[in-house]
């Protein structure tokens, strides 16, 4: 079996796949261009790849013979997986190991841009600090205060949980309309589920993290954004695109809303000059993830999906399970 990898894995993730596997892998951390992945995956049978690489209909047509695409990522919006399902290609995610990881960022990102961290920082570095003042870089407290949480999944119970912590009451949305988990959430969290709309009203702090997908492109807009109160601080640590980023630097040059802390935006690696400008925002390069324990963590379990696949298992981890048997029937045939 032959695999091509277009970054690069954690040492005991890496041994695994070569134990099993012929590895053709990308020498560098930079992005691989998207002729050189088509070029690179020519006789392979799987692909594994990171969240820059776009997966679709042209690459399976180019690429018949590739039956798997193990995505180091658990948003797989660079996926296209109505073509996977098409080519018979299974696909498979890595959640479930990053939560804790994207929930601290989360948290770091919410209380920089609450306590005014970042700009603190700059302030005292340039030497404009002149002694103690009673009025200097007064922020947001948490405690007592309610964070909206956009999308209750696992992430966002990683949110909720350092929430409680935080002495901050928790609202939430969820895609599910399910009595059940809302039970469940209101007992572990005393969380509450409410409309999209009252999120926004009624929120001091809202994290985005939903994934990215049709329904959830742009969900945070010009609408929602005029619901917030003046005071808000917004975090994402989802997909850039789940917000309306034009909407948002308006909200914010127009004081809308207090600040921001993103680690995400809408085209990566591109942060629009106007958001740049702000003094109220705090930037990280998609850094939800970037622990060295959730790394190897995700390499790990990409590897794990991807050996049970081929060994003739379906993987928990497969995001198309229903081309499980197209995927076995492309197997056996040895294309
Ligand atoms: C993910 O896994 O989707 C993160 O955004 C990158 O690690």
């Amino acid at each position: 079996m032959k695999v091509f990898v277009t970054g690069k894995l954690s040492q005991k993730a890496f041994d695994a796949l070569q134990n099993f596997a012929q590895v053709d892998a990308y020498e560098s951390d930079d992005p691989m261009p998207r002729e050189q992945v088509e070029a690179r995956l020519e006789g392979k049978d799987a692909l594994v790849c990171i969240l820059g690489d776009q997966v679709d209909a042209a690459l399976f047509q180019k690429r018949p013979q590739l039956k798997l695409v193990a995505n180091v990522a658990v948003g797989y919006d660079n996926i296209n997986v109505a073509d996977a399902n098409e080519a018979g290609v299974l696909i498979t995610n890595t959640p479930g190991v990053l939560d804790n990881a994207t929930a601290d960022l989360a948290f770091g990102l919410l209380l920089a841009a609450a306590r005014r961290i970042v700009e603190a920082d700059g302030f005292v570095r340039r030497g404009e600090w002149t002694g103690w003042k009673r009025e200097l870089m007064l922020g947001a407290e948490l405690n007592g205060k309610t964070l909206g949480i956009v999308g209750m999944g696992r992430i966002g119970k990683a949110v909720a949980k350092r929430a409680r912590a935080f002495g901050l009451n928790i609202i939430y949305t969820r895609k599910c309309d399910d009595a059940k988990t809302d039970g469940e959430l209101k007992k572990a969290f005393d969380a509450q589920r409410v409309s999209l709309q009252d999120l926004c009203k009624l929120s001091d702090f809202i994290s985005i993290n939903c994934p990215l997908r049709q329904e959830t492109r742009h969900l945070i807009g010009k609408a929602e954004f005029a619901l917030m109160q003046a005071h808000c601080v917004l975090v994402n640590t989802s997909r850039g695109a789940v917000i309306d980023e034009e909407a948002m630097i308006d909200a914010l040059e127009q004081k809308k809303i207090a600040s921001c802390g993103l680690d995400v935006f809408e085209r990566e690696p591109l942060v629009p000059e106007r958001l740049m400008a702000l003094p109220n925002v705090v930037l990280a390069p998609h850094i939800g993830s970037a622990t060295k324990e959730t790394r190897a963590g995700m390499d790990e379990l990409a590897v794990k999906g991807l050996l049970e696949a081929f060994s003739g298992k379906l993987p928990a981890n497969a995001v198309n399970p229903d081309v499980w048997n197209k995927f076995a029937e492309k197997l056996k045939s040895k294309v």
